[in-house]
């Protein structure tokens, strides 16, 4: 019998394999790099464990390869304090992996092998539905088969657990559907651009390409803007909201998006009666924490990390 979580994420593992180099090579050639680390990465696994640091009970509904990767995976979720009952190790295929090359000026050369990822199906999500129908809120993306997110937002919804669909990486003919069952479409602005086909760099722009997303279906629509913070816009009130957010001088910007909505997950099982804008407002001050060190999972806070104010009714 599992036990009951507040965030349940349907989603991805990846293992990064980053090497640090002069330069980006050539086809053919061979460099020598001067530093390479292994990191967690997976947009659904840092959005859990994002969440998890902010307190909140969390379970991650993915696949792994069965292969050491994959183990050390699963020790990071439960060194996460991240439920793992619902994490599987397939033969089938390695763990998902980014193999990442980063120049001195900070450029970026990136491969990327869904593996295991792409083997979670239906059977998986069947598994899952006792702990999926306890919690306070779902949380998925699309580094999966698409078909399973779908279908993983289908089964929160008729659970009456709230939904947060974050559409990434953006697949440009998505399925209606995904709109209509998303109580929060959260994603970027060049996620909203490939969405919406008009083009997002301004505040403006944010607020009406975000009206373009509402009106498909969603209850409400977040699209994050960097620096400018987000923007919002819900149903009830369609009218899209900037929420600005405090200047602080970026270290490593990998993965923000993530931490936000870890932390927007977070608030909406913890204070499900404060208004989005507000857990809009901290989920902004979580982020902007996680840019201010390097690394993705590595940067993001603890609840320990943070001002009392961000964990008030
Ligand atoms: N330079 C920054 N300064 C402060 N906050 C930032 C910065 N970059 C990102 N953030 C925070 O992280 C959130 C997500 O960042 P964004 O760049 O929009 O997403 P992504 O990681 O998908 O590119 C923003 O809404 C903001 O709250
Ligand atoms: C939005 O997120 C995607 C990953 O899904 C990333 O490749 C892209 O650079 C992000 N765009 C912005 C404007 O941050």
């Amino acid at each position: 019998m599992a036990e009951e979580v507040d965030v349940v994420v349907v989603g991805s593992c990846m293992t990064d394999l980053v090497s640090q180099a002069p330069r980006l090579p050539k086809a053919g050639e061979t460099i020598h790099g001067h530093k390479f680390f292994i990191g967690f990465g997976g947009k659904g696994a840092n959005q859990c464990v994002q969440s998890a640091r902010l307190g909140a009970k969390t379970a991650m509904v993915c696949k792994v390869g069965k292969d050491s990767f994959g183990s050390n995976y699963i020790q990071n979720f439960k060194d996460n304090s991240v439920c793992t009952a619902f994490v599987t190790q397939t033969e089938e295929a390695m763990t998902g992996a980014a193999s990442i090359i980063v120049n001195d000026a900070g450029e970026n050369a990136i491969v990327i092998v869904a593996g295991a990822n792409m083997l979670l199906g239906d059977r998986d999500l069947v598994q899952a539905r006792s702990v999926l129908e306890k919690a306070k809120v779902m949380l998925c993306q699309l580094e999966i088969s698409s078909h399973i997110s779908l279908q993983a937002l289908r089964m929160a919804r008729q659970c009456n657990v709230k939904t947060v669909f974050n559409p990434a990486p953006a697949i440009p003919d998505l399925h209606s559907d995904f709109y209509k069952e998303s109580d929060v479409f959260c994603c970027n602005e060049s996620e909203a651009e490939l969405l919406t086909g008009a083009r997002v760099s301004s505040v403006d722009d944010a607020g009406h390409a975000g009206l373009e997303l509402l009106n498909r279906g969603c209850a409400a629509v977040i699209i994050t803007m960097g620096t400018q913070g987000c923007v919002v816009l819900q149903a009830s009130n369609p009218e899209p909201k900037h929420i600005p957010t405090t200047k602080v001088t970026p270290v490593d910007t990998t993965g923000a998006g993530d931490s936000f909505l870890g932390a927007l997950a977070f608030y909406m099982a913890h204070y499900p009666s404060m208004p989005l804008e507000e857990m809009s407002k901290r989920a902004n001050l979580v982020a902007a924490v996680s840019v201010q060190s390097v690394g993705t999972q590595t940067s993001y806070p603890f609840k320990k990390d943070l001002p009392a104010e961000l964990f008030m009714k």
